[in-house]
């Protein structure tokens, strides 16, 4: 059987893009994979939560893992920091990653601009993107090395394949290039190169309703999981638009687009055929589109939040579920370091 693995952040509830790019996928194959599903709460720290939110958060993706259907009998499930394997091959590895070439990842790039465009109070597209000057902001040597720990998750499991959306592309491309260049530099296949895990459609994002871009928490344009159907039927009716097409088959503008997009995603192909004709003819009434929108939303979420209070109160649950998961993602882990570090040339006494 092949292996898969993915992760989650434990910054917060989990919203639509993150349940779409990542955990719907999780679900659907854990019949058919060797899966490890873990909490990055390691990762997390990068943004520096507070001590008395961390665990809670931990907590609140574990209960909507298992809530979305994650089935512990089938999966490996376990938080990050459980594991301190992992921590240790991101050492190794971050010997043989290069700062110039973590300077380059976009996501770093991109949080440095928007540091800066905060720290000197101006709007984002004020900040060049050649900008070097660091004065005013703190940028954690943690967030230029983001990727090495993640190549450091996906590698101590050897996994082939690995179900994320489309902003982690960067991201699985350097634990690939990890892998290839410790396996030559050290003259053995100790590493597997991990693939996206996609369902031959591509890698997925997952829009906000604000306009433009993807559906983020720092973006603030979240519509989650654990959200009521009146909070999602709020959300949704005041999504982005324009004053509406005037003349028959014209291009969508962006706003638009992400309506049909996120539609895509939770309603029927007829649903959104007919919203197409009537794009097409010049008829569409938004505030319906939208209220069918919100409808298929809440008939994909609500079976999900109704289980997540529950599973998040059972203490005895959720312990059961990540000392298990820790004890087997931790024998995994551990062979591979092992032999990573005899590659190396580390020896017991
Ligand atoms: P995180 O917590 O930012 O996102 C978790 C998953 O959700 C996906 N995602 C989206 N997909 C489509 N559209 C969106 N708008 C959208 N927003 C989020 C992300 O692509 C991701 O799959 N670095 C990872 C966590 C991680 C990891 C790993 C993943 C740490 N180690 C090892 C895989 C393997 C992250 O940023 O997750």
């Amino acid at each position: 059987m092949q292996t898969v693995l993915s992760g989650i952040r434990s910054t917060g509830h989990l919203h639509l893009g993150n349940y779409f790019g990542a955990l719907r996928n999780f679900v659907r194959i854990q019949d058919d994979y060797n899966c490890y599903y873990f909490i990055a709460d390691l990762h997390s720290l990068t943004t520096h939560p507070h001590p008395d939110d961390f665990h809670a958060n931990v907590r609140t993706i574990l209960a909507e893992y298992l809530a979305a259907g994650l089935d512990p009998e089938k999966v490996t499930i376990f938080v990050q920091s459980d594991v301190p394997e992992v921590s240790e091959l991101y050492v190794l590895l971050n010997m043989i990653s290069y700062k110039g070439e973590l300077e380059r990842t976009t996501t770093f790039k991109d949080k440095v601009r928007l540091a800066k465009a905060k720290a000197r109070n101006v709007r984002l597209e004020d900040v060049a993107e050649d900008d070097h000057n660091d004065e005013g902001i703190n940028i954690s040597a943690g967030l230029l090395t983001y990727p090495v720990l993640m190549a450091a998750d996906i590698l101590i499991h050897r996994a082939d394949f690995v179900p994320v959306g489309k902003d982690q592309e960067q991201h699985l491309e350097y634990a690939r290039v990890l892998a290839r260049r410790f396996n030559n530099m050290y003259g053995e296949e100790v590493f597997t190169e991990p693939r996206a895990f996609n369902f031959g459609s591509g890698l997925i994002k997952v829009p906000g309703l604000d306009g433009s871009g993807k559906m983020g928490k720092s973006e603030g344009n979240g519509i989650y999981l654990y959200d009521d159907e009146k909070t999602i039927t709020k959300k949704v009716m005041k999504a982005l638009t324009d004053s509406g097409p005037v003349e028959p088959n014209s291009p969508m503008p962006e706003c638009i687009e992400n309506l049909f997009t996120l539609m895509a995603l939770v309603s029927e192909p007829s649903t959104v055929e007919y919203f197409k004709e009537k794009w097409n003819d010049c008829s569409i009434r938004y505030g319906d589109l939208k209220k069918q929108l919100a409808a298929d939303i809440c008939k994909v979420t609500l079976p999900i939040r109704e289980r997540i209070d529950a599973i998040y109160n059972d203490d005895a649950y959720l312990h059961k579920v990540v000392s298990e998961g820790r004890d087997k993602a931790r024998t995994s882990a551990s062979a591979t370091l092992a032999l990573a570090r005899k590659a190396m040339g580390f020896k017991v006494f």
